[in-house]
């Protein structure tokens, strides 16, 4: 099944290390962040969770649920949980489905294409408040995500969301945003009281308005 950007995520309900998950309920309001690892006691994911738990706290603030996924079963998850705190310096601190029968790995077309024991990539899908997806990247095994990057995603999302502006190339939180097309130069005047430089008329930047 393809999920295309702006559809609705479908639901589901699967076990994970915190009990039995239905997606919707998860989430709630908030904003969440579904993503998958090949598998438990690997390297590369070692690092990952430790780095997602890591930066927990700022996804929080940013009213964004985690959600990690593999094929494995939730006492693997356990155990291998124990390694991700002592090595990594954080303990996993959100959920990890354990998808075993690949039920939301189908669903969310996250699988490999290995024919025997298809496992998960390294998929990441971004989901609003509507449970519409915003964003999804798909990573190979060997290479680790940036979770950073993520989280500068999350911002840039739901900037756009709140004042109707996009985000520029490497932009960080702070920097000078742009105008949405869309939007006339007269809207503009009223909507960004700062200011903007026309720099041509499809490109006019503003200071970042919630700063
Ligand atoms: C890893 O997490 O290190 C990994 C997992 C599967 C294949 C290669 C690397």
């Amino acid at each position: 099944m393809t999920i295309r950007l702006g559809d609705k995520v479908p639901n589901f309900q699967q076990d994970s290390t915190e009990g039995e998950i239905d997606f919707y309920d998860y989430l709630g309001d908030s904003w969440g962040i579904l993503f998958s690892h090949p598998a438990d006691f690997t390297p590369v994911c070692t690092t990952e969770l430790g780095a997602a738990s890591g930066l927990k706290p700022e996804f929080d603030k940013r009213n964004v649920k985690l959600l990690g996924l593999s094929v494995d079963s939730v006492e693997k998850h356990a155990e291998w949980a124990k390694d991700i705190e002592e090595t990594q310096g954080h303990a996993l601190n959100f959920p990890l489905v354990a998808d075993t029968d690949r039920k939301v790995a189908k669903m969310y077309d996250m699988l490999d294409n290995n024919e025997q024991a298809p496992a998960t990539v390294r998929s990441v899908f971004i989901v609003d408040p509507n449970k519409a997806l915003r964003l999804s990247l798909t990573y190979p095994a060997a290479t680790g995500r940036n979770f950073a990057e993520i989280l500068r995603v999350v911002d840039a999302l739901q900037l756009t969301d709140s004042h109707k502006v996009a985000t520029p190339a490497n932009w960080r939180d702070g920097d000078d945003v742009v105008v949405l097309p869309t939007v006339s130069d007269e809207d503009a005047k009223e909507m960004f009281p700062k200011g903007f430089d026309t720099v041509r008329p499809y490109l006019r930047m503003t200071p970042q308005p919630n700063k």
